[in-house]
Formats: C-alpha cells, structure tokens, sequence
C-alpha cells in the first residue's frame, strides 16, 4: 500500500449530488432542532461522550460554533414555524454571550473569533441583532488585549508575559476575521493593524519549510524573533497535527479573502497541498498527518479536519480562476462526500451530534494535552460539516466569518 495517498486515488473519489447535498443537510437541520429542544438555553461542551454531548454553561472557546449550527440550519429551514424556533433559539444564545463578555467569564484567551463570530456575527448579519453586533465588537475589543507587541502576535493562552505561554497558535488565523469584521463594522484601523500584524507573524513563523505548520510558536519575548515551535495537541513537535493543519488551510484562505496579499495565496497552496498529499484513501485524516493507511491504521481520526479544511478551499476558490478554482472546489466537495458516506450520523439513537469520529486532543508521549474527546463528535465538526454542505449549496454564501 502506498504511504501517502495520490492525486488519482483522490480524484477517483466522487462528489456529491445535490440531492445527496440537501438530503446530509436536512438531517443536520433535524438534528439541530431535536438538540435545540433538548438542552433549551444549555451548551454542549466540547466534544461528546460515548456519541452524546451533555448539556452544560457558556463556557471553554467551543460554545460558539453549536449557536453556528443554529444559525445555519436557520439559514437553510423552510418551513416557517421552525425558522423562527430556531431564531428564537439563536437569539437567547446571543444574549448568553453578551452577558459571558459583559461578565468576562472565561473570556482570557484569544478565542474570541471561535466564540463570537458563528454567534453573534452571524446573528447580526441574519437578523440585524443590536445584541450581536455589540457583543460581538465588545469580544474584538477583548482580543486586541492579547496583543503582543514585542513579536508581534496575538497570545493564545496564559497569563499576558508569562514565559511559558508567549507563543501564537495556528488556530488564531480563525480568530482573525473577528477583527476584520470590527474594522469594517466601526471603520476603527486598530482592529485591522493588529490582524495585520498578526497575520505577518503567523505566515511567517507558523509555516515550516516542508509545508507542514507548527502548532503553537513561542516567540523571544526581549528580541520578538521566532524561538522555537512546540505542540500541544499534535503527536510530536514536529509532526503535523491533522486540525492544526486544516486551521492553516482556512486560516490562509481567511488571510487572502481580507488581505489580497500574494504571498497569502501562495501559503495556502502550500499548506493545501501538503494536507491532501497526506489524507488516507477515505479522505478523512487520522488525528495526525504523522500517521497513514499504511502504518497508523488502528490511529483514530479527526472528521472536522476534513470538514474545516473543506470550507477552506470552497472560500478559497472564490478568489482564484479557472483550472485552480475547479482544482479546490471539486476536492472540497469529494471531502464532503466523503463525510457525508462515512461520518455523518443520521440517527438521533446513535448520537445527538453530526459527525462521528472527531478527536479533540489525544494524549501521546510527547505531546503536552490532556486526552479528552477521542473518537467522538467534537462541536467544531459538526458546525463545519453544517458550514462546508451550506456552502455547497448557497456558493454566494454571505460568510459569517
Ligand atoms: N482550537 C483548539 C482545537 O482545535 O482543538
């Protein structure tokens, strides 16, 4: 068996049929609603437990992407009664939010975009609510308080200075498009400088020589020059992480789609290209790219890699022409297919969640993570199933991010 797949197995993969589109999203929109009706105002928490997510508070830096899932199967609902139950649904999540970022409740770290943007951006930008808009700008400003000047970046974790925590994480890319949106919401430059900054940061440290990316990069906090790259979820320091990467992979269409900046199109080529060269012949990755069909076959998988990085090329291929947009949309959409064949979970006895066999983080001998959420759903997967098969089938998609 090969070690790494090839671009035939790839394109031998098929695509979705619309049909097939609409029938995945139905389910998800069913979904949706039973769990919307289940956990009333609660969130479910990171990942499931033996296939089901708990009801719990507004905490941890997921809670975000279950109001995006109300959100999008809002957006994609036909039937009117149900429409408003899940705007209704919506819009007490979004007063949730405004009182976590009023309260500041576990809100120190950067990921403010995960939190804010597929809830209360996406709720501003679907019913005009005042309540999102200003809650939403409320959490950018939080995030700009992340800022290090001194190597320019915005700091994951930790306590701002603290030695062991002055690192960025590749994860942040996604956090960015908060800040641009604040910047073209108020017009005030400070939101867009310092996405800016960070973005020249990340580029430029966060994507090694081989095409591969760092999980989290410590920066020298005297000199502000790059000091070395660890993980903390990957298997080892230098391995590629299967969601770091697929972070890398929208997180660079991201940084194209608000900068137009040449060399951003070219990072994402090249943090594409490594991401596919390295998915087994289902096309799901295994949690690491470290490990393939041919020697990491009892390895679990992580499905929202596949889905985050099937958003990532259906945006980019917005922005490119001809053979190379094609080149993107179709292998987005042999991903969803993929997904949708494998992963998803089309029975409420089965799971309460939309995509089976995400891995949150997998403890390894040199990794530094707390195992939690092996081969379970993970709520980031389901919402960029829910976001890659929306997607599809609205390409003018106005995006939340
Ligand atoms: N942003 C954290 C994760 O992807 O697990």
């Amino acid at each position: 068996m090969n070690k790494w797949i090839t671009n035939e197995i790839l394109t031998s993969h098929p695509k979705p049929s619309r049909q097939e589109i609409e029938a995945a999203m139905a389910c998800c929109i069913d979904k949706t609603l039973l769990m919307l009706r289940d956990f009333g105002d609660a969130f479910p928490g990171p990942a499931s437990s033996h296939g089901f997510y708990i009801p719990g508070s507004n905490r941890s830096w997921t809670s975000g992407f279950w109001t995006g899932e109300v959100w999008l199967a809002y957006e994609n609902e036909k039937n009117e009664a149900r429409k408003e139950e899940l705007k209704a649904g919506g819009l007490r999540h979004v007063a949730s939010f405004m009182e976590r970022i009023r309260t500041r409740d576990d809100v120190d770290h950067h990921d403010m975009g995960f939190l804010y943007t597929p809830s209360c951006v996406a709720a501003f930008k679907l019913t005009g609510s005042a309540q999102g808009r200003e809650a939403a700008l409320m959490a950018a400003d939080q995030l700009l308080t992340r800022f290090q000047e001194v190597g320019g970046f915005l700091q994951a974790w930790g306590e701002m200075g603290a030695p062991d925590n002055y690192r960025f994480i590749i994860d942040c890319l996604l956090n960015l498009p908060l800040l641009y949106w604040a910047f073209e919401e108020t017009r005030q430059t400070r939101y867009k400088e310092i996405a800016d900054r960070h973005l020249h940061t990340a580029m430029t440290w966060g994507i090694r020589e081989d095409n591969s990316t760092w999980h989290t990069v410590f920066m020298n906090p005297v000199t502000g020059d790059f000091d070395h790259g660890a993980t903390c979820q990957g298997y080892r320091d230098g391995s590629a992480w299967a969601r770091g990467q697929a972070w890398g992979v929208y997180g660079t269409a991201m940084a194209y789609r608000y900068t137009h900046r040449e060399e951003y199109r070219e990072a994402f080529t090249r943090v594409t290209s490594y991401f596919l060269e390295h998915l087994p012949a289902d096309l799901c990755p295994y949690w690491d790219l470290t490990f393939s069909d041919a020697d990491g076959a009892d390895e679990p998988r992580d499905s929202s890699s596949a889905a985050i990085a099937a958003c990532g090329m259906l945006e980019m291929s917005r922005h490119l022409e001809g053979a190379q947009a094609e080149f993107y949309a179709d292998t987005a959409q042999r991903l969803v297919k993929a997904l949708i064949d494998g992963y998803q979970s089309r029975s409420a006895q089965e799971s309460n969640g939309q995509l089976l066999h995400g891995t949150y983080s997998k403890k390894s001998p040199y990794n530094t993570c707390t195992q939690e959420g092996v081969d379970e759903c993970v709520i980031w997967g389901d919402y960029f199933f829910m976001e890659a098969l929306n997607r599809l089938l609205k390409p003018d998609w106005e995006i939340y991010w």
